[in-house]
């Protein structure tokens, strides 16, 4: 079982996107992240990115065929994609939604998820540790993720 790290639009550009929103890790350090976090606690992580709605939906559905977990971070199509929504809703292993910014205290477009509904847990404000925050739940709440 692999755990599935899927981030969408925007979030390649993490280190010089609005530092003082997103701070200054880079994406490459991200990945560096889950894949030590993974490591620590026993999980096999896969992170991947796209900035594309049907390649994020390509690879949910990957993901519910093979009964992986998923850990979400969908930007902006979060609040906009109902079709993001429904690929979360196929899923059976659990997924958690992380978004590095505290959503709630930024503009109202941003404080809808069509995914939050499909999740079993949601992470929002933490920064990228948020991402370890989710592997780490998943490897305790979640034993047979191991
Ligand atoms: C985000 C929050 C979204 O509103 C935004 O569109 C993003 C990043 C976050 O991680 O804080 O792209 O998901």
């Amino acid at each position: 079982m692999t755990v599935r790290v899927i981030n969408g639009p925007n979030l390649n550009r993490l280190g010089t996107r609005e530092p003082h929103i997103y701070g200054s890790t880079t994406y490459a350090d991200l990945v560096k992240l889950c894949e030590r976090a993974g490591e620590e606690l026993g999980l096999e992580v896969e992170v991947w990115q796209s900035n594309a709605e049907h390649e994020i939906l390509d690879r949910l559905h990957q993901a519910a065929e093979a009964g992986d977990p998923v850990v979400l971070n969908a930007g902006a199509y979060t609040h906009t994609s109902i079709a993001i929504g429904d690929a979360c809703a196929m899923l059976t292993a659990p997924l958690i939604e992380v978004h590095i910014s505290n959503v709630h205290k930024r503009e109202p477009f941003r404080h809808h998820s069509y995914i939050s509904a499909h999740a079993s847990a949601v992470i929002v404000g933490a920064g990228v540790d948020g991402y370890r925050l989710a592997l780490s739940h998943i490897a305790v709440a979640h034993p047979d993720a191991r």
